[in-house]
């Protein structure tokens, strides 16, 4: 007999966390790991963020708080929208959560009923067909092949609404391909949409910061203002400030879902913490010069992983956009025996094989719902990714192909 609800039988745990996992195994029995496998900045959060939230937690401002954020939060959020992405929103119509995986489960638990669908571009962020299912949704997950720079299409867009579909998910630069689209590619998706008005749109933004050969980031805020009242944009603090576990995220869109999103975020977890709170207000008006060190951080280690995977001829990478993850194509791979034996069938076997024999922890492209690839995240120090991509390259050459 067991005590689990039934809904949770089709949902899987995070694909990278599991990696991360067998990867701390691994390195518990002594092995010298390179864990690639989750997307968390290595740098330390801007240290006025971390000053001011030390004086809060010191000056006793610890209570509870307004659930959808404080009013000060919400206004820097307003602000941000403003000088960024040019967006003009009312307080009203901001919602702050633990992290924006939390925003977009607020959001689907406010809107979802049994059947509809959810149109998730593959390859997807893990999160967002596991957070569907969990509400009854069912993922609609059209592949989005690098030959169409792993970005969505109109005509694949058109072709995969019905009816039933209740939200299209967009994700730029996207995890794990880091694709970003241009204006154009979001006005002529917007103009789907416009035949379409069931259909509501989340724009996951988060790696907004992290664009690459002076790409310019657009919102699909920006881009289609006629769809703003069925518009999500969500976006947060962790990757932009080097925050992840201040678990701070935050959103922008039409008042009666901001308003449901309230409901259920003052019935579970009632507030982020206060301080949390204030440390992210504090990285949102306060000097930005760090987001963009980091931005050309991760811009090198970008260009050296393109550099070293390229020279491995199995392998395919074209140079990611945005966001700090390489999506690597292991097609070649597939079929091939290893050093004892076995044959590597799928990219699950590839990952477990990287893992095994270079010691590199990856997360097989299955995961993302595009097949066969691993992705690894760029967000290492220099030295690491270097090291990786050569023990990367030696378990390549050792297999018979
Ligand atoms: C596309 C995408 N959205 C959301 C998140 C989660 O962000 P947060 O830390 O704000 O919950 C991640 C984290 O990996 C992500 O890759």
């Amino acid at each position: 007999m067991t005590h689990i609800a039934t809904r949770l039988s089709v949902v899987k745990p995070s694909a990278s966390m599991a990696v991360s996992q067998a990867a701390k195994d691994l390195a518990a029995t002594g092995v010298d790991v390179i864990d690639l496998g989750l997307g968390e900045p290595d740098f330390a959060a801007p240290a006025h963020v971390t000053e001011i939230a030390f004086a809060e937690a010191r000056a006793n401002r610890m209570l509870y708080t307004a659930s959808l954020g404080t009013p000060d939060l919400r206004r820097a959020v307003c602000e941000k929208f403003r000088r960024e992405n040019g967006l003009e929103y009312s307080v009203d119509e901001i919602a702050v959560a633990n992290g924006a995986k939390q925003i977009i489960f607020n959001a689907l638990m406010a809107t979802v009923d049994e059947g509809d669908e959810l149109i998730l571009p593959a390859p997807y962020f893990v999160s967002y067909p596991e957070m569907a299912k969990l509400f009854g949704g069912v993922p609609v997950t059209p592949a989005c092949p690098a030959e169409s720079g792993f970005r969505l299409t109109p005509e694949v867009l058109e072709a995969a609404i019905t009816p039933r579909t209740r939200w299209l998910f967009l994700n730029m630069p996207g995890n794990p391909s880091g694709a970003v689209y241009s204006r154009a590619q979001l006005e002529a998706l917007g103009a789907v949409l416009d035949r379409h008005p069931q259909v509501m749109i989340l724009s996951d933004e988060i790696y907004e910061h992290i664009t690459f050969d002076g790409r310019a980031f657009v919102s699909v805020g920006a881009a289609c203002p006629q769809l703003r009242d069925r518009t999500l944009i969500v976006n947060g603090v962790s990757k932009a400030y080097a925050m992840t576990g201040w678990r701070v995220g935050y959103a922008a869109g039409p008042r009666d879902l901001i308003k449901a999103m309230a409901t259920v975020q003052s019935q579970s977890c009632t507030s982020v913490s206060a301080p949390a709170q204030r440390a992210a207000q504090a990285a949102l008006e306060g000097p930005q010069d760090e987001v963009q060190s980091f931005r050309e951080a991760f811009e090198r280690r970008r260009n050296m992983v393109v550099e070293g995977i390229r020279q491995i001829n199995a392998l395919t990478l074209d140079p990611p956009e945005g966001a700090f993850y390489a999506y690597i194509g292991c097609a070649a791979l597939i079929g091939a025996h290893t050093p004892s034996g076995t044959v590597l069938e799928d990219d699950v076997a590839v990952a477990k094989y990287l893992l095994d024999v270079a010691h590199v922890a990856a997360v097989p492209g299955t995961a993302y719902g595009l097949s066969p690839y691993f992705r690894i995240s760029t967000a290492t120090s220099e030295a690491e990714l270097s090291e990786a991509v050569s023990r990367i390259a030696r378990a390549v050459a050792q297999l018979d192909r």
